[in-house]
């Protein structure tokens, strides 16, 4: 077998990405690749002991390198995506959970003081919502809902994984009323791009993401905001909570569509680059 180097491999992998990706993301895939096809860590880069790769791991290398070249996201490739501090299974049925919607996780766990809430998650995708808070948030129960039935079947298979209490079920929020009553708290991170972004997007997310996950009609970018508040009355219990991740450019909007529905302390919340990203108020 040909000995190989870390140091030789990491520099190789990042020039042939670097030309799609820039410096920055090339390091950061390049470290994923040389830990999932070789076994090599960060820390085995430095070191740089000799390595002996067979044959199927450098074809292996050489064929994710394409794909990626070809803009498939890594998360498709190795079937994985990580958020808050777990790993979920994901494939191109649903959205790959996005960093800023951790920020969604923390906010709901700071709000209050939960005691055992009931939970419904709506859009549930991948589930990471539903898990995360079902796993950070002592005693809760979560019902995560989603119309579509491969997300929801994967959305399952990452609660069995991670141990989640969370249950999910098939529904068209468009359509159907959310089956409870008494809820204390509701969550959602709803399609929100609107057609006309289509062009400002990567292609990495246009040709590989679920579009059900992604858009909304340009004459209705808050169909689903509107509906959920209108519906979600009838589901959260007094002084129960709603939870939304926003449109960035929609913030006033929906604080506005909170105050006509008569809910009470309409909040909006920034992300880490100052975009008005996440939306609360009360049911009283
Ligand atoms: C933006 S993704 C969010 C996925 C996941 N909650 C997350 O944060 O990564 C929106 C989700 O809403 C689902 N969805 C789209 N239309 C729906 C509808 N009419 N009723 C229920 N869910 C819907 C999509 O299948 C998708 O999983």
């Amino acid at each position: 077998m040909e000995e190989y180097f870390p140091k030789h491999t990491f520099q190789n992998t990042i020039t042939l990405l670097n030309p799609i990706f820039g410096l920055q993301e090339s390091q950061a895939l390049s470290y994923i690749i040389l830990e999932k096809i070789f076994n090599i860590s960060k820390t085995s880069i430095i070191v740089n002991d000799p390595y002996y790769p067979d044959a199927l791991q450098l074809k292996n290398f050489e064929l994710i390198v394409q794909r990626l070249l070809k803009n498939e996201p890594i998360q498709h490739i190795f079937k994985e995506a990580e958020f808050y501090g777990n790993t979920f299974y994901v494939d191109k049925n649903v959205l790959i959970p996005r960093q800023e919607t951790e920020l969604l996780i923390q906010i709901i766990g700071n709000y209050k003081n939960w005691e055992k809430p009931k939970m419904a998650d709506i859009g549930t995708g991948s589930g990471c919502i539903a898990c995360s808070l079902a796993l950070s948030i002592e005693g809760s129960q979560i019902v995560g809902y989603d119309i579509s039935p491969e997300a929801l079947q994967i959305a399952q298979h990452n609660a069995s994984k991670l141990n989640a209490n969370a249950v999910f079920s098939p529904l068209d929020i468009l359509e159907d009323e959310i089956p409870h009553k008494e809820l204390d708290l509701i969550v959602s991170n709803p399609p929100y791009v609107m057609d006309q972004e289509k062009q400002q997007m990567k292609k990495n997310v246009l040709d590989f993401e679920p579009a059900l996950a992604l858009f909304v009609p340009d004459e209705n970018p808050l169909i689903f905001y509107k509906t959920i508040i209108e519906k979600a009355k009838k589901a959260l219990k007094r002084g129960g909570v709603l939870f939304f991740e926003i449109n960035e450019q929609f913030g006033k909007e929906t604080l506005l569509l909170f105050q006509h529905h008569s809910y009470n302390e309409p909040k909006i919340y920034k992300d880490l680059h100052g975009k008005q990203r996440f939306a609360s108020a009360i049911w009283e």
